[in-house]
């Protein structure tokens, strides 16, 4: 039996197919490679296809032993998702459709949702708990709350067993400097900052020095990509091993960082001084967001083992300087 992956060939797909490989699983990866890199694939067997084509899904559904069902593929522009709300419903709601459909066809129901703290919006309580109220802020993050309610109904009405894992902030890379994050555009803070101090970029906007924070700057929760992978291997293993229903879980370090206190870290790491522009605050930014954790540790096992910030930018700091694609 094998897993399919979609996404598999993005940034946190492919540090979870590593793992799932290293576990011993079979994989099959579903990518358009849109944002997706060949030079991101460590193994498994690759399908070329778009998640909008519900035919081409179903036949790759229909032709491999598939088990269980990691859905990373989506797109992920808060800000584009303003702009064009209509291609964000398109590619992260018709595709989830599309796969629930072909999934429900060939009565596969173990399901792993790549959600995000998006569906909380602007956070009524610091950390934020799971079962904190869900007002999304933007349409990508109604995307993936749709998505979860579209998870909720089928799991009532025709048995699919799924875990909606709600991530924070990714970053970092592999600590063994195989995999790691090139997005184009760029919009996550990490990178920006590391592709600015070599120079890749010209300049580095901070936005929002007047966040309600104490240096002003918004404060978020950094989690290494590494371990959300294993996240998404425990759950795996959970839902194929454990009678789970449907669950929502947080995947965050419960521990805030604000953009300066990052840029001063990646200054530390690397040795080099940022030139920032200040900038005023983006649409839907939110002052400060920081999960609970509690839950991921005690329902998946989970522990972290890479998210302290000086690894998470050392290795991304490796990663950066390296790559060339
Ligand atoms: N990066 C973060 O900080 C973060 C935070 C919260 C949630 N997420 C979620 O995690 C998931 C992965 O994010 P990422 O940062 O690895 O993004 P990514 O852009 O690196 O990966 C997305 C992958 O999906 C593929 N894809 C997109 N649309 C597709 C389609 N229609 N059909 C087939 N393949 C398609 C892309 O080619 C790419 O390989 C996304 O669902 C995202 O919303 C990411």
């Amino acid at each position: 039996m094998s897993i399919l992956v979609t996404g598999g060939a993005g940034y946190i797909g492919s540090h979870t197919v590593k793992q799932l490989l290293r576990e011993g699983f079979k994989v099959v990866i579903f990518d358009n490679f849109s944002s997706g890199k060949e030079e991101l694939i460590v193994g498994g067997q690759v399908i070329k296809g778009d998640l909008r084509n519900r035919e081409k899904i179903k036949e790759v559904l229909a032709s491999f032993p598939i088990e269980a069902v990691i859905h990373f593929a989506s797109l992920i522009q808060v800000g584009e998702s303003y702009q064009n709300p209509q291609k964000y419903y398109h590619h992260n709601l018709v595709t989830s459709l599309n796969l629930l459909e072909a999934m429900l066809e060939n009565k596969i129901m173990k399901f792993i949702f790549s959600s995000s703290a998006a569906v909380y919006g602007l956070p009524k309580k610091i950390p934020i708990p799971e079962n904190h109220p869900l007002s999304p802020a933007n349409p990508y993050g109604q995307t993936k709350f749709f998505v979860e309610t579209m998870l909720q109904d089928y799991s009532r009405a025709y048995g699919l067993q799924f875990i909606s894992l709600r991530y924070f902030n990714a970053a970092g890379a592999d600590p063994e400097g195989q995999l790691g994050e090139m997005h184009e555009p760029e919009t996550h803070l990490i990178p920006n900052i590391l592709l600015t101090l070599l120079g890749k970029k010209e300049k580095f906007y901070l936005y929002g020095t007047d966040f309600p924070t104490p240096d002003g700057t918004a404060i978020r929760d950094y989690i290494h990509v590494t371990d959300l992978a294993t996240a998404h291997v425990q759950a795996l293993k959970k839902l194929l091993h454990q009678e789970i229903h449907a669950d929502f879980i947080n995947l965050g370090t419960n521990k805030g960082y604000s953009v300066l206190e990052v840029i001063r870290q990646a200054e530390e790491v690397t040795g080099l001084k940022l030139n920032y522009l200040p900038r005023p605050r983006r649409q839907g930014d939110v002052p400060i967001l920081l999960a609970s954790r509690e839950k991921a540790e005690k329902k998946l096992d989970w522990l972290l083992n890479h998210s302290d910030l000086s690894t998470i930018i050392k290795t991304a700091w490796e990663w950066h300087q390296k790559v060339s694609f």
